[in-house]
Protein backbone atom coordinates (compact mmCIF):
# COMPACT_ATOMS: atom_id res chain seq x y z
CA UNK A 1 0.00 0.00 0.00
CA UNK A 2 0.94 3.44 -1.14
CA UNK A 3 2.00 5.76 2.44
CA UNK A 4 -0.08 8.50 1.18
CA UNK A 5 -3.20 6.02 0.36
CA UNK A 6 -6.51 8.42 0.78
CA UNK A 7 -9.66 6.52 1.28
CA UNK A 8 -13.39 8.21 0.69
CA UNK A 9 -16.62 6.87 1.51
CA UNK A 10 -18.58 7.30 -1.24
CA UNK A 11 -22.10 8.69 -0.84
CA UNK A 12 -25.31 6.75 -0.76
CA UNK A 13 -28.68 8.80 -0.69
CA UNK A 14 -30.36 7.35 1.90
CA UNK A 15 -28.02 5.79 4.10
CA UNK A 16 -24.89 7.94 4.29
CA UNK A 17 -27.23 10.28 5.80
CA UNK A 18 -25.65 12.49 8.76
CA UNK A 19 -26.39 10.27 11.61
CA UNK A 20 -24.12 7.56 9.98
CA UNK A 21 -21.26 9.68 8.85
CA UNK A 22 -21.60 10.53 12.60
CA UNK A 23 -21.48 7.02 13.90
CA UNK A 24 -19.45 5.33 11.27
CA UNK A 25 -16.50 8.27 12.06
CA UNK A 26 -16.96 7.36 15.95
CA UNK A 27 -16.29 3.47 15.26
CA UNK A 28 -14.15 2.86 12.77
CA UNK A 29 -10.67 4.40 11.20
CA UNK A 30 -8.87 4.00 7.86
CA UNK A 31 -11.73 6.72 5.80
CA UNK A 32 -9.84 10.25 5.13
CA UNK A 33 -13.50 11.69 3.48
CA UNK A 34 -17.09 11.36 3.83
CA UNK A 35 -19.06 12.47 1.26
CA UNK A 36 -22.95 13.43 2.01
CA UNK A 37 -25.74 12.12 -0.62
CA UNK A 38 -26.59 14.30 -3.55
CA UNK A 39 -28.59 17.64 -2.52
CA UNK A 40 -30.99 18.69 -5.25
CA UNK A 41 -33.46 21.57 -6.01
CA UNK A 42 -31.87 24.23 -4.77
CA UNK A 43 -33.62 27.76 -4.44
CA UNK A 44 -31.12 29.77 -5.84
CA UNK A 45 -30.25 32.92 -3.59
CA UNK A 46 -32.48 31.86 -1.08
CA UNK A 47 -31.48 30.36 2.75
CA UNK A 48 -31.05 26.81 2.44
CA UNK A 49 -34.35 25.55 4.39
CA UNK A 50 -34.31 24.01 7.72
CA UNK A 51 -34.36 19.97 6.17
CA UNK A 52 -31.59 20.94 4.41
CA UNK A 53 -29.77 22.63 6.83
CA UNK A 54 -29.69 19.67 9.17
CA UNK A 55 -28.59 17.33 6.89
CA UNK A 56 -25.51 19.52 5.89
CA UNK A 57 -24.80 19.85 10.18
CA UNK A 58 -21.18 19.04 10.81
CA UNK A 59 -18.29 19.95 8.57
CA UNK A 60 -16.55 17.07 9.86
CA UNK A 61 -17.01 13.64 12.11
CA UNK A 62 -14.23 12.75 14.34
CA UNK A 63 -12.06 14.66 12.30
CA UNK A 64 -13.02 13.31 9.24
CA UNK A 65 -13.68 16.11 6.20
CA UNK A 66 -17.42 16.34 5.04
CA UNK A 67 -17.99 16.91 1.20
CA UNK A 68 -21.56 18.23 0.49
CA UNK A 69 -22.46 16.58 -3.06
CA UNK A 70 -25.07 18.93 -5.25
CA UNK A 71 -26.80 17.35 -8.43
CA UNK A 72 -27.37 19.70 -10.95
CA UNK A 73 -27.48 21.17 -14.05
CA UNK A 74 -27.81 25.22 -13.64
CA UNK A 75 -24.14 26.92 -12.62
CA UNK A 76 -26.47 29.71 -10.31
CA UNK A 77 -28.37 26.74 -8.38
CA UNK A 78 -24.50 25.05 -8.39
CA UNK A 79 -22.91 28.69 -7.42
CA UNK A 80 -25.97 29.29 -4.38
CA UNK A 81 -25.39 26.18 -3.19
CA UNK A 82 -21.58 26.67 -2.84
CA UNK A 83 -21.96 29.76 -1.00
CA UNK A 84 -24.44 28.40 1.50
CA UNK A 85 -22.14 25.55 2.04
CA UNK A 86 -18.99 27.97 2.36
CA UNK A 87 -20.86 29.89 4.30
CA UNK A 88 -21.25 26.85 7.04
CA UNK A 89 -17.59 26.03 6.67
CA UNK A 90 -17.18 23.44 4.12
CA UNK A 91 -14.20 23.23 2.34
CA UNK A 92 -14.91 21.29 -0.60
CA UNK A 93 -18.08 20.69 -2.91
CA UNK A 94 -18.74 17.85 -5.22
CA UNK A 95 -21.06 17.80 -8.45
CA UNK A 96 -22.22 14.56 -9.54
CA UNK A 97 -22.16 13.59 -12.75
CA UNK A 98 -22.91 10.13 -12.27
CA UNK A 99 -26.04 9.61 -11.11
CA UNK A 100 -27.49 6.66 -13.51
CA UNK A 101 -31.05 6.47 -12.97
CA UNK A 102 -33.36 7.07 -16.16
CA UNK A 103 -35.69 9.81 -14.36
CA UNK A 104 -32.44 11.87 -13.71
CA UNK A 105 -29.99 10.94 -16.58
CA UNK A 106 -33.11 11.41 -19.13
CA UNK A 107 -32.83 15.21 -17.99
CA UNK A 108 -29.48 15.45 -18.91
CA UNK A 109 -28.50 15.42 -14.87
CA UNK A 110 -26.51 13.25 -13.18
CA UNK A 111 -24.47 10.83 -15.93
CA UNK A 112 -27.23 11.73 -18.88
CA UNK A 113 -24.83 15.23 -19.14
CA UNK A 114 -21.70 12.99 -19.85
CA UNK A 115 -22.57 12.72 -23.43
CA UNK A 116 -22.69 16.58 -23.99
CA UNK A 117 -19.02 17.45 -23.21
CA UNK A 118 -20.29 21.22 -24.22
CA UNK A 119 -22.63 21.48 -21.19
CA UNK A 120 -20.21 20.35 -19.13
CA UNK A 121 -17.61 22.72 -20.30
CA UNK A 122 -20.62 25.64 -20.39
CA UNK A 123 -21.23 24.83 -16.41
CA UNK A 124 -17.53 24.24 -15.80
CA UNK A 125 -16.79 27.89 -17.13
CA UNK A 126 -19.41 29.78 -15.37
CA UNK A 127 -18.95 28.11 -11.87
CA UNK A 128 -15.52 28.21 -11.39
CA UNK A 129 -14.71 31.87 -11.89
CA UNK A 130 -16.66 32.23 -8.88
CA UNK A 131 -16.23 28.89 -6.80
CA UNK A 132 -15.82 30.09 -3.10
CA UNK A 133 -14.29 26.51 -2.22
CA UNK A 134 -12.34 23.43 -3.66
CA UNK A 135 -14.53 21.97 -6.56
CA UNK A 136 -14.84 18.36 -7.07
CA UNK A 137 -16.42 16.44 -9.51
CA UNK A 138 -17.75 12.34 -9.53
CA UNK A 139 -18.33 11.04 -12.52
CA UNK A 140 -19.07 7.74 -14.97
CA UNK A 141 -16.92 6.70 -17.77
CA UNK A 142 -20.11 8.14 -19.63
CA UNK A 143 -23.58 7.34 -20.52
CA UNK A 144 -24.19 4.63 -22.81
CA UNK A 145 -20.40 4.30 -23.92
CA UNK A 146 -17.25 3.78 -22.03
CA UNK A 147 -15.69 5.70 -24.69
CA UNK A 148 -17.45 9.51 -23.93
CA UNK A 149 -15.24 9.87 -21.46
CA UNK A 150 -12.70 10.69 -23.63
CA UNK A 151 -13.83 13.70 -24.67
CA UNK A 152 -14.87 15.24 -21.42
CA UNK A 153 -10.42 14.49 -20.71
CA UNK A 154 -9.95 17.77 -22.06
CA UNK A 155 -12.89 19.73 -20.40
CA UNK A 156 -11.71 18.29 -17.06
CA UNK A 157 -8.43 19.34 -18.00
CA UNK A 158 -9.20 23.38 -18.53
CA UNK A 159 -10.12 23.83 -15.03
CA UNK A 160 -9.15 23.89 -11.72
CA UNK A 161 -11.21 21.31 -10.55
CA UNK A 162 -10.17 20.13 -7.06
CA UNK A 163 -10.41 16.34 -7.40
CA UNK A 164 -12.05 13.73 -10.21
CA UNK A 165 -13.47 10.61 -9.18
CA UNK A 166 -14.37 8.59 -11.54
CA UNK A 167 -16.79 5.09 -11.03
CA UNK A 168 -15.26 3.09 -13.95
CA UNK A 169 -18.89 1.93 -15.26
CA UNK A 170 -21.34 4.00 -17.69
CA UNK A 171 -24.72 5.54 -16.12
CA UNK A 172 -26.48 2.56 -18.33
CA UNK A 173 -24.91 -0.32 -16.07
CA UNK A 174 -26.06 1.33 -13.12
CA UNK A 175 -24.47 -0.74 -10.00
CA UNK A 176 -24.06 -4.42 -12.20
CA UNK A 177 -21.83 -5.46 -14.82
CA UNK A 178 -18.09 -5.39 -14.86
CA UNK A 179 -16.34 -2.42 -14.46
CA UNK A 180 -13.74 -1.10 -17.39
CA UNK A 181 -10.48 -0.58 -15.87
CA UNK A 182 -9.24 -0.05 -19.55
CA UNK A 183 -11.23 2.89 -20.23
CA UNK A 184 -10.66 4.27 -16.87
CA UNK A 185 -6.33 4.06 -17.78
CA UNK A 186 -7.29 5.79 -21.04
CA UNK A 187 -8.77 8.58 -19.32
CA UNK A 188 -6.22 9.03 -16.54
CA UNK A 189 -3.80 8.90 -18.92
CA UNK A 190 -5.32 12.55 -20.45
CA UNK A 191 -6.22 13.64 -17.04
CA UNK A 192 -3.89 16.71 -15.87
CA UNK A 193 -6.33 16.81 -12.57
CA UNK A 194 -6.06 14.26 -9.46
CA UNK A 195 -8.00 11.48 -10.42
CA UNK A 196 -9.92 9.25 -7.29
CA UNK A 197 -10.60 5.68 -8.40
CA UNK A 198 -14.04 3.90 -7.63
CA UNK A 199 -15.48 0.86 -8.18
CA UNK A 200 -16.34 -2.29 -6.91
CA UNK A 201 -13.58 -1.95 -4.25
CA UNK A 202 -14.56 -4.86 -1.67
CA UNK A 203 -11.70 -6.40 -0.24
CA UNK A 204 -8.04 -5.90 0.19
CA UNK A 205 -7.53 -8.17 -2.61
CA UNK A 206 -9.73 -5.86 -5.07
CA UNK A 207 -7.66 -2.35 -3.58
CA UNK A 208 -4.35 -4.69 -4.16
CA UNK A 209 -5.83 -5.64 -7.94
CA UNK A 210 -6.63 -1.76 -8.76
CA UNK A 211 -3.77 0.17 -7.15
CA UNK A 212 -1.21 -2.35 -8.72
CA UNK A 213 -3.20 -1.50 -12.32
CA UNK A 214 -2.89 2.40 -11.30
CA UNK A 215 0.31 2.62 -9.28
CA UNK A 216 -0.10 6.50 -9.92
CA UNK A 217 -3.73 6.41 -8.21
CA UNK A 218 -3.35 7.01 -4.56
CA UNK A 219 -7.23 8.49 -3.82
CA UNK A 220 -9.88 6.00 -4.12
CA UNK A 221 -13.35 5.95 -3.38
CA UNK A 222 -14.80 3.15 -1.61
CA UNK A 223 -18.93 2.63 -1.32
CA UNK A 224 -20.52 -1.25 -1.03
CA UNK A 225 -17.45 -2.77 0.17
CA UNK A 226 -17.72 -0.16 3.16
CA UNK A 227 -21.21 -0.65 3.86
CA UNK A 228 -20.55 -4.26 3.68
CA UNK A 229 -17.20 -4.78 5.83
CA UNK A 230 -16.79 -1.24 7.58
CA UNK A 231 -13.41 -2.52 8.77
CA UNK A 232 -12.30 -2.63 5.21
CA UNK A 233 -10.71 1.01 5.14
CA UNK A 234 -8.54 0.28 8.35
CA UNK A 235 -7.79 -3.19 6.84
CA UNK A 236 -6.59 -2.23 3.70
CA UNK A 237 -4.36 0.63 5.30
CA UNK A 238 -2.67 -1.81 7.74
CA UNK A 239 -4.18 -0.42 10.84
CA UNK A 240 -4.46 -2.48 13.90
CA UNK A 241 -7.93 -4.10 13.74
CA UNK A 242 -9.93 -4.69 16.84
CA UNK A 243 -9.47 -7.69 19.11
CA UNK A 244 -12.89 -8.24 19.28
CA UNK A 245 -14.65 -7.21 15.59
CA UNK A 246 -18.10 -8.75 16.71
CA UNK A 247 -18.27 -6.34 20.10
CA UNK A 248 -17.24 -2.93 17.72
CA UNK A 249 -19.67 -4.30 14.60
CA UNK A 250 -22.52 -4.25 17.90
CA UNK A 251 -21.27 -1.20 19.32
CA UNK A 252 -21.78 0.40 15.84
CA UNK A 253 -24.97 -0.71 14.98
CA UNK A 254 -26.41 0.32 18.50
CA UNK A 255 -25.05 4.03 18.26
CA UNK A 256 -26.87 3.96 14.36
CA UNK A 257 -29.95 2.63 15.63
CA UNK A 258 -30.48 5.50 18.76
CA UNK A 259 -28.61 8.20 16.15
CA UNK A 260 -31.31 7.61 13.72
CA UNK A 261 -34.22 7.23 15.77
CA UNK A 262 -33.25 10.80 17.14
CA UNK A 263 -32.36 12.00 13.80
CA UNK A 264 -35.86 10.54 12.82
CA UNK A 265 -37.77 11.51 15.91
CA UNK A 266 -38.85 8.01 16.33
CA UNK A 267 -40.85 7.74 13.03
CA UNK A 268 -41.00 4.33 11.62
CA UNK A 269 -38.68 5.63 8.82
CA UNK A 270 -36.07 4.65 11.16
CA UNK A 271 -36.71 1.42 10.97
CA UNK A 272 -36.64 1.20 7.31
CA UNK A 273 -33.18 3.34 6.87
CA UNK A 274 -32.00 0.60 9.93
CA UNK A 275 -33.43 -2.33 7.28
CA UNK A 276 -31.16 -0.32 4.28
CA UNK A 277 -28.28 -0.31 5.78
CA UNK A 278 -28.67 -4.01 6.66
CA UNK A 279 -29.65 -4.59 2.50
CA UNK A 280 -25.42 -4.23 2.59
CA UNK A 281 -24.17 -5.24 6.35
CA UNK A 282 -25.61 -8.71 5.89
CA UNK A 283 -22.80 -9.92 4.09
CA UNK A 284 -20.28 -9.32 7.15
CA UNK A 285 -22.41 -12.42 8.20
CA UNK A 286 -21.39 -15.83 6.78
CA UNK A 287 -25.00 -16.78 6.43
CA UNK A 288 -26.58 -13.12 5.01
CA UNK A 289 -29.71 -14.68 3.90
CA UNK A 290 -30.73 -15.80 7.49
CA UNK A 291 -29.39 -12.75 9.06
CA UNK A 292 -31.43 -10.65 6.70
CA UNK A 293 -34.49 -12.80 7.18
CA UNK A 294 -33.96 -12.36 10.86
CA UNK A 295 -34.28 -8.01 10.38
CA UNK A 296 -36.65 -8.25 7.59
CA UNK A 297 -39.65 -9.04 9.62
CA UNK A 298 -39.10 -6.32 12.53
CA UNK A 299 -42.15 -4.38 12.39
CA UNK A 300 -41.62 -1.97 15.27
CA UNK A 301 -38.50 -1.17 17.12
CA UNK A 302 -38.67 -3.88 19.82
CA UNK A 303 -38.57 -6.86 17.04
CA UNK A 304 -36.19 -5.23 15.60
CA UNK A 305 -33.93 -5.13 18.88
CA UNK A 306 -35.06 -8.51 19.51
CA UNK A 307 -34.00 -9.64 16.31
CA UNK A 308 -30.45 -7.78 16.67
CA UNK A 309 -30.10 -10.06 19.82
CA UNK A 310 -30.90 -13.07 18.20
CA UNK A 311 -28.65 -12.45 15.49
CA UNK A 312 -25.43 -11.27 17.41
CA UNK A 313 -26.32 -14.50 19.97
CA UNK A 314 -26.37 -16.64 16.71
CA UNK A 315 -24.87 -15.78 13.32
CA UNK A 316 -20.63 -15.87 13.08
CA UNK A 317 -18.77 -12.72 11.09
CA UNK A 318 -17.61 -13.54 7.53
CA UNK A 319 -15.34 -10.61 7.36
CA UNK A 320 -12.00 -11.36 9.21
CA UNK A 321 -12.33 -11.29 13.27
C1 LIG B 1 -28.47 3.16 -3.25
C2 LIG B 1 -27.35 3.98 -3.82
C3 LIG B 1 -27.34 5.37 -3.61
C4 LIG B 1 -26.30 6.15 -4.15
N1 LIG B 1 -26.31 7.51 -3.94
C5 LIG B 1 -25.32 8.28 -4.49
C6 LIG B 1 -25.30 9.70 -4.33
O1 LIG B 1 -26.15 10.32 -3.67
N2 LIG B 1 -24.29 10.38 -4.92
C7 LIG B 1 -23.30 9.75 -5.65
O2 LIG B 1 -22.38 10.40 -6.17
N3 LIG B 1 -23.28 8.41 -5.80
C8 LIG B 1 -24.25 7.67 -5.23
N4 LIG B 1 -24.21 6.30 -5.37
C9 LIG B 1 -23.03 5.68 -6.02
C10 LIG B 1 -21.93 5.34 -5.00
O3 LIG B 1 -21.48 6.50 -4.34
C11 LIG B 1 -20.70 4.67 -5.69
O4 LIG B 1 -20.18 5.54 -6.64
C12 LIG B 1 -21.06 3.35 -6.36
O5 LIG B 1 -21.75 2.49 -5.48
C13 LIG B 1 -19.79 2.63 -6.87
O6 LIG B 1 -18.86 2.45 -5.84
P1 LIG B 1 -18.72 1.04 -5.05
O7 LIG B 1 -18.57 -0.05 -6.10
O8 LIG B 1 -17.50 1.20 -4.21
O9 LIG B 1 -19.99 0.87 -4.29
C14 LIG B 1 -25.24 5.52 -4.87
C15 LIG B 1 -25.26 4.12 -5.05
C16 LIG B 1 -26.30 3.36 -4.56
C17 LIG B 1 -26.28 1.86 -4.81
Amino acid sequence: MNLQTAIFFAPFQGITTKAFRLVYARHFAGVDKLFTPYFANIAVDYPLPALKMKALQHQSESGISVVPQILSKSAPEILSFARSCAALGFGELNWNLGCPYPQVARKKRGSGMLPFPEMVDEILDQVMPHMPLSFSVKCRLGYAKAAEIMDLVPVFNRYPVAELTIHARTGKQLYSGKTDPDAFGAALEGLQVPVVYNGDIFTTEDFGHISGLFPGISRFMIGRGILKDPFLPARIKGLPQPGDSRAVLRGFLDDLYFETRREKKDSPSALNAMKECWTYLMFAFEEPVVVFRRLKKAGNFDDYEDAIKEVFANDRLKIQE
